[in-house]
């Protein structure tokens, strides 16, 4: 295990300068350069290359916060709060963020959240994080390895009917009854705990492989995302950031699947859309309370991005922008 193992940051300079385009610059006095004054949150901390990306640009009066859930990136988090007077941690889900920025005064102050969504390499690479089905390890999947249920336990104590659910609304996994079955078949002879055992058993039940892809990739994924509890968390964060935010406040997602994406694009468009009125009312702008608007279309990775970075094949990164002023 190298918890210091590197994490190669996806649409590293395209996601910092959405974060910080706009906002208040600080001209030192021999005009040498032009640092960024403002609060910033980075939900998700990996192995910091967002956030020493953008303390690189700001100035030394702003703030950058950041979480994770994982301990091992809590650790390379703690080195960089001490070397730096301007970056915080906290260890905990970034659904936690109103509470945190509520707490520190900065509600409806927040300059740029960011966030990167899913795992980070070093999650997938270390077999014994379990969550990857391309090495043996124990079925653990927990961003969070210190609390909550691991995906052996999931695996142990889920009804089969939930298992299809997670499988099918998590994994869009078309075989979810047959693969369901096939495991809580096994489950009563044996205890499930490893990846490999788990991801022969769904090889196994999965009647059509598809072309370069593992036949448990799908409910990998959706087991991955039942544990972290993925979709509740992001939903909850996108929330409570328009609270967080200040106007002309951006709010930047990356997203690595679609069910992720659908949940960031459709949340804009609903505060783009502002409140739900019958047509024909004779109402003012003011009255229907945008309170966001998209800055320009979904950014894919470049050419040169995708020949030395694989994972981010599948990113899309939307950016949004704070209108009002208000903090609820
Ligand atoms: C894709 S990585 C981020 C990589 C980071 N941008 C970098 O440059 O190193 C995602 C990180 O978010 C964390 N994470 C995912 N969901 C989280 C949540 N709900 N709350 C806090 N951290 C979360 C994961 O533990 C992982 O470290």
């Amino acid at each position: 295990m190298n918890p210091q193992q590197p994490h190669d940051a996806v649409l590293l300079f395209e996601a910092v300068e959405a974060l910080v385009q706009g906002k208040k610059l600080q001209i030192a006095d021999d005009e040498s350069s032009q640092k960024i004054d403002g609060i910033f949150i980075d939900c998700t901390f990996g192995r910091g290359g967002h956030s020493r990306e953008l303390l690189s640009r700001l100035s030394d009066e702003s703030q950058l916060l950041a979480f994770d859930k994982d301990p091992q990136a809590i650790a390379v988090a703690e080195k960089l709060a001490q070397e730096d007077p301007r970056f915080s941690i906290v260890h905990d889900s970034f659904s936690q963020l109103e509470q945190v920025v509520t707490s520190l005064g900065w509600l409806g102050k927040v300059d740029g959240i960011l966030m990167d969504l899913g795992v980070s390499s070093p999650q997938l690479d270390q077999a014994e994080r379990g969550f990857s089905f391309m090495q043996d390890g124990p079925l653990d999947m927990r961003m969070n390895s210190s609390e909550g249920q691991t995906a052996a336990d999931w695996i142990a104590n889920t009804k089969e009917a939930d298992m299809v659910f997670v499988f099918k609304a998590y994994g869009e996994e078309r075989y979810a009854k047959r693969i369901a079955r096939a495991i809580c078949e096994k489950r009563a002879q044996e205890s499930i705990e490893t990846t490999k055992q788990l991801a022969n058993i769904i090889a196994e039940a999965h009647p059509r492989w598809e072309k370069h892809k593992h036949p448990a990739t799908r409910c990998f994924q959706a087991i991955r995302i039942a544990v972290n509890s993925e979709l509740d968390d992001l939903k909850a964060v996108l929330e409570q950031s328009v609270r967080a935010l200040t106007k002309g406040g951006r709010l930047v997602a990356i997203s690595f699947h679609s069910l992720e994406d659908r949940i960031v694009k459709q949340f804009i468009r609903d505060q783009e859309k502002g409140q739900d009125l019958p047509a024909g009312l004779p109402i003012t702008e003011d009255q229907i309370k945008r309170s966001m608007k998209r800055v320009g279309k979904f950014v894919k990775a470049g050419e040169e991005e995708l020949s030395r970075n694989n994972r981010a094949r599948s990113a899309v990164m939307r950016v949004a922008e704070k209108l009002t002023a208000e903090a609820a």
